[in-house]
């Protein structure tokens, strides 16, 4: 008897069945399931010079992606990303910040001057590299 046919379907689509762990959430935590995916900007004069991205689940706010242009490095806009990142987490009432870089990103240095505080190591993960997951509660 066929169950179901298995294919590759795209996230717009697949977000139909978030209802279903909006009601498991409401049912076992009593929280509600709020998935928020972000882009945060760093403008100079027009020119788009650096970005954060990340994700809200459920009070955990986790940093996917951080860069800044290298011509425009070591002048605060990583420091300014990361603040505004930090100040829109609270206002959405976030517990709990993650992140997880390597020894070869310059971030690792900020993440802990943020207050930020190693939780594991991935071994061998992306690229080969060893990557080092942070927190930090709000
Ligand atoms: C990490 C990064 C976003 C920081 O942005 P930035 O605008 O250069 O950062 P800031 O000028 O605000 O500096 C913040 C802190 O970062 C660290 N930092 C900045 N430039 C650095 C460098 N060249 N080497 C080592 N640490 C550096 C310092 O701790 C600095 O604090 P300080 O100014 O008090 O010394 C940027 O260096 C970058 O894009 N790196 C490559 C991508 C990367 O590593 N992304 C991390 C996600 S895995």
């Amino acid at each position: 008897m066929k169950r179901a046919d298995i294919n590759f379907t795209n996230e717009a689509d697949a977000s139909e069945l978030d209802f279903e762990w909006e009601q498991f959430h409401e049912t076992k935590n009593k929280v509600s399931y709020v998935k928020q995916h972000h882009v945060l900007g760093a403008y100079d004069s027009g020119e788009l010079v650096g970005r954060l991205v990340f994700e809200i689940l459920s009070g955990r706010a986790h940093i996917k992606d951080l860069i800044v242009k290298q011509t425009h490095r070591s002048k605060g806009i990583g420091t300014d990303l990361l603040r505004a990142f930090e100040n829109f987490c609270k206002d959405e009432k976030c517990h709990k910040l993650t992140a997880r870089t390597t020894q070869h990103h310059t971030a690792l240095e900020m993440y802990e001057k943020f207050g930020y505080t190693q939780e594991f190591v991935q071994k061998k993960d992306a690229f080969g590299w060893d990557w080092i997951w942070f927190y930090k509660f709000i």
